[in-house]
């Protein structure tokens, strides 16, 4: 398993529509695997294919603290219905010491497919629910920041184009 580079907001590929996964390969599995070893490593809590480079339907997610692990591979993931919006801060490993507060589904009900390739509907909520409607946002080229007020937008927007300059983006 390997480490994968996570890329930061400004790559144009944080902004692609993925595709489908058609057929569960090595190679897949393989991507996943390094996805979630990346993720654990960086350390956050979710992370999506187009954050390591790949425009593909594949994020992991794993919001069990304290290093027990119950980690989720989505393969082509879908909200089917979500309820009651409440507002949580949020983080992005595309988007390193920035957090703000965004209003999403505490209760979601889900679709995707497995590494085994089997279709799972699940019922999840709370921060695990956040997660999915993050991560799964990354894969329809949507970022958390994209659901601040204009003004907000434009002072992280003007933020990171100060750090870029330093450095330290
Ligand atoms: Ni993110």
């Amino acid at each position: 398993m390997s480490i994968l580079e996570i890329v930061k907001y400004g790559d144009p590929i944080l902004r692609k529509k993925t595709l489908e996964v058609t057929e569960i390969t090595d190679e897949i599995k393989k991507l996943a695997k390094n996805m979630l070893e990346t993720m654990y490593s960086a350390p956050g809590v979710g992370l999506a294919a187009p954050q390591v480079g790949s425009s593909l339907k594949i994020c992991v997610i794993d919001v069990v603290p304290n290093g027990r692990k119950r980690p989720f591979i989505l393969i082509n993931p879908q909200i089917l219905s979500g309820e009651n919006k409440i507002e949580l801060e949020e983080g992005c490993l595309s988007f390193p010491g920035i957090f703000e507060p965004v209003k999403r589904y505490d209760k979601i009900t889900a679709e995707y497919i497995d590494l085994d390739g089997n279709i799972n509907k699940v019922e999840v909520t709370g921060f695990l629910a956040k997660a999915f409607q993050h991560e799964i946002d990354h894969l329809n080229g949507k970022v958390f920041i994209d659901y601040l007020a204009a003004w907000k937008r434009k002072n992280i927007e003007k933020d990171i184009k100060r750090r870029k300059k330093g450095g330290d983006w």
